[in-house]
């Protein structure tokens, strides 16, 4: 997948899907399930690491799970996501740790927005970077992780903030927690695709974390994500019986069990 085909899709309203992931396994399950793209993305602080922030991974983390990651994805985008003070801080740094997700083997780097994400934006673009925006409820930078834009002017800001920043050279923007009402117009007035988490149906894609999406997470599961699966119990039951099997001596059994041919245990 490329961007111009990312792109394309939403000039033939085929809507786009894209999945975080953050290791070699769940990176090949996504990847061979033909999304679109797959978002290496700091929520791997609270999903992986048990962190209770994004605010708390940085570029080393980071690209530690993106070399996984690019490991495993044979045909997806895959978009790395810049962690907090890796883009905010300078401009320079900024362009130098996209390259470095570059380098690692991504196809483009998301920014959430902030005071200065415009000139980071331009500059990440003008370096030959693809840069995906990131408006709404921007985690690293939110006093509240609650749902935005639910009035016009503030509405309003985020309409324009996603024009400036489809001007500025983003060729996407993910649009998080707010109400459809305002990502609808996002989507109608933008060019490029809108990817909604928590921004309703009429965005031209879709992300949701792989974690929620396969029910691993025992944390509080937003609203706007959906358990497709429940593979948490299941993986405990798994577990248990591998404890009882084990404590019961059943396991390992013979078919588990490497063999010395019998004349090397008589000699032994
Ligand atoms: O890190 C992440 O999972 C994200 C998504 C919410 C888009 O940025």
């Amino acid at each position: 997948m490329t961007i111009p085909e990312i792109c394309d899709k939403k000039k033939h309203h085929q809507k786009i899907t894209m999945l975080t992931a953050y290791d070699y396994p769940i990176a090949s399950m996504a990847d061979e399930a033909g999304v679109d793209m797959v978002l290496v993305g700091d929520s791997l602080a609270n999903v992986v690491l048990g962190l209770t922030s994004t605010k708390e991974v940085g570029m080393k983390e980071m690209l530690h799970h993106t070399k996984a990651v690019v490991r495993a994805v044979k045909k997806a985008l895959i978009v790395g996501d810049m962690p907090f003070e890796s883009y905010q801080l300078n401009l320079q740094a900024a362009v130098d740790n996209a390259k470095q997700f570059m380098d690692a083997g991504c196809h483009a780097v998301k920014l959430e927005w902030f005071t200065h994400c415009l000139a980071t934006a331009q500059a990440m673009v003008k370096a030959g970077i693809p840069v995906m925006g990131h408006v709404g409820l921007t985690p690293q930078t939110a006093l509240e992780m609650k749902v935005q834009g639910k009035d016009a002017p503030t509405a309003k800001k985020i309409i324009e903030n996603a024009k400036i920043l489809e001007d500025k050279g983003c060729f996407s923007l993910v649009l998080e927690c707010i109400p459809k009402e305002v990502s609808v117009q996002i989507t109608r007035q933008l060019k490029i695709p809108t990817i909604g988490i928590g921004a309703g149906v009429y965005c031209d894609g879709q992300v949701l974390v792989s974690y929620d999406v396969l029910g691993l997470v025992t944390r509080y599961q937003p609203k706007f994500s959906k358990k497709y699966v429940d593979l948490a119990p299941l993986i405990i039951e798994a577990f248990k019986q591998y404890k009882r099997d084990v404590e019961a001596g059943r396991f390992p059994d013979d078919s588990h069990s490497f063999h010395m041919p019998i004349p090397e245990v008589e000699k032994l």
